[in-house]
């Protein structure tokens, strides 16, 4: 018998008695033993917003039908109970999805299991929780031989592993990439570190926000097998001399401005990949150059690892999640806004076909500017492979910026994609275009 979750929802017609009738037939095929159904949940529909709410819950069950006969009982389930085709995210009478199916990993034309989508969702982690207590277990591991020991025991089983390191204080930033781990990986393991290697002696390590016990009950929502959780000390131990340096990339952008920053990163993301020795570790396009700077440590050190980059998540309003966005008062975060703002204006000018990178950079700075307080360190379009300065455009670049609030830095980016509009440029320049056809 397999242990196997399934996720139930409704919102059409009397939601209730759609999502009992729809138990009462499972109930009643041979080879499966329904053993728990969770609460119901109302739910805010997704992607097509104009329909009722949903009503979500999860079934945990026994069964030794295969995956695929599963499969076509739920889609029968469905069909008797009147459900009719309609778009994605449309409103439906009712719809069974198998989340997990034991620990296997099936990707066929018509099933993909782990349910892709579910650690997306919050609407099903919540339900599942109700009835697989077991999968948002974790455990916290506070020493570096006791990380090794776990991950030996993974290994043993034949596990992959993704990796997230963080320096805490988790937001949905995080936690998005905490997905993408749950999603590509049997399991995740997060660390958690202020590392004091990477702040400089003027800079925020002291006051750096900490609140494991908040970090804890985030991960906890989503489910992950370990917290990697060591102290300075263990990292650091007396007589510590050995750092990982990256040159020419780390000397850009935030580079100029943060000295021995990306020498401390390096060097504790390259001692974590040590201790964890993940299948694949997650980071954020926020900090598009530490993601650059950790490809290139692993292509030069040929450490065994993939690296997934995952896109920026903002607040509703458009700034960059962050944990230092605490640091800012009332007034600093409603200002805050103008680095997105004036990078989606930059953006949009360069897809009406501005090609001027002076042009583009002043128009940012001028926009920031409005904020008399705001202090820039800089506004750079970079090359996103060497994050040099670029002085066109040509196919994919980074527009890239820091600016202090007070006492709060600030860094966003943008991707922008173009083709050199040669007349453009040779207008804007006087007729001595740069650019040479
Ligand atoms: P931290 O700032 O805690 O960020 C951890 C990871 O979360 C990084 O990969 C970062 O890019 C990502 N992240 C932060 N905000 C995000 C957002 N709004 N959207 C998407 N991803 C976001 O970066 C560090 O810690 C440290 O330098 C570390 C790599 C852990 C080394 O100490």
């Amino acid at each position: 018998m397999v242990i196997c979750f399934i996720g139930i929802g409704s919102n059409l017609g009397n939601r209730e008695k759609n999502i009992e009738k729809a138990i009462a037939k499972l109930r009643k095929i041979k080879n499966i033993k329904i053993e728990k159904v969770s609460r119901l949940y109302r739910t805010r529909p997704e992607g097509y917003i104009r329909q009722n709410d949903f009503l979500n819950g999860a079934i945990r069950l026994q069964t030794n039908l295969e995956a695929g006969e599963l499969l076509t009982h739920l889609k029968k389930i469905e069909k008797d109970l009147g459900r009719y085709e309609t778009f994605r995210f449309g409103p439906r009478i009712i719809d069974l999805d198998i989340l997990i199916y034991g620990n296997q990993r099936i990707k066929t034309k018509d099933l993909a299991i782990p349910h892709p989508r579910m650690y997306a969702r919050d609407f099903v982690l919540t339900p599942l929780a109700d009835v697989a207590p077991e999968l948002f277990k974790h455990k916290i591991i506070r020493t570096i031989s006791a990380m090794r020991a776990f991950i030996k025991l993974l290994r043993a089983e034949n596990k992959t592993i993704g990796f997230v390191p963080t320096m805490g204080y988790l937001h949905q930033g995080h936690l998005s990439l905490v997905r993408a781990a749950k999603k590509d990986c049997d399991k995740v393991v997060v660390s958690i570190f202020v590392n004091p290697a990477q702040f400089g002696s003027k800079e925020d390590f002291r006051r750096y926000p900490r609140d494991l016990k908040r970090d804890e009950k985030l991960l906890k929502q989503i489910g992950v097998d370990a917290i990697f959780y060591p102290g300075v000390k263990a990292v650091y131990p007396k007589g510590y001399l050995t750092y990982v340096s990256v040159e020419k990339i780390t000397e850009r952008l935030c580079g100029k401005y943060r000295p021995g920053h990306f020498r401390g990163v390096a060097t504790i993301v390259t001692k974590l990949f040590n201790i964890v020795q993940p299948d694949t570790a997650y980071f954020g396009q926020k900090d598009f150059q530490q993601a650059r700077v950790i490809e290139k440590i692993i292509s030069d050190l040929n450490i065994p690892l993939k690296v997934k980059v995952v896109p920026i998540v903002r607040e509703p309003d458009g700034l960059a999640m962050s944990s230092r966005n605490v640091y800012l008062s009332p007034q600093e975060r409603k200002d805050a806004v103008v680095l997105y703002r004036s990078l989606r204006n930059a953006e949009a000018s360069v897809k009406r076909g501005e090609r001027v990178v002076k042009v583009i950079i002043r128009n940012i700075t001028k926009e920031i500017k409005k904020i008399a307080y705001a202090r820039i360190d800089y506004v750079e379009m970079a090359d996103t492979e060497t994050l040099e300065k670029v002085d066109k455009i040509n196919g994919e670049v980074v527009i890239a910026l820091a600016v202090w609030f007070g006492k709060t830095r600030l860094i966003d980016n943008i991707l922008v994609m173009a083709k050199p509009n040669c007349r453009l440029a040779r207008l804007r320049s006087g007729g001595q275009a740069g650019i040479k056809w």
